[in-house]
């Protein structure tokens, strides 16, 4: 199961989660409870998170992540809820 590291601030939250989880749906069912969230459909950007490491693992970011982040992706920033988590993943959130 993949292992999820998200830091805010200067907390740190660990959790495996089941393969091809979404960190806002398991956020949802209080599985995830510190996530950050909004709409859970790219369309509000409340669930941002620079990956830490991890990202070689993710997909290419979709329509709406270009959309909604443009020349942040580039810096590392995700949306979140766009996100189908296949492996270990270092995130952080402000
Ligand atoms: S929760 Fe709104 S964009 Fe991800």
């Amino acid at each position: 199961m993949p292992k999820v590291k998200l830091q805010q601030n200067d907390l740190v939250y660990e959790q495996q989660v089941e393969e091809n989880s979404n960190l806002v749906v398991l956020a949802g069912i209080k599985k995830f409870p510190h996530l950050k969230y909004g709409c859970g459909m790219g369309k509000c950007t409340k669930c941002v998170s620079k990956i830490v490491s991890g990202a070689d693992q993710l997909g290419e970011p979709n329509w709406k992540e270009k959309k909604m982040l443009g020349d942040k992706l580039e810096e590392g920033y995700r949306l979140t809820c766009q996100l189908t988590i296949t492996s270990d993943i270092e995130l952080t959130q402000e």
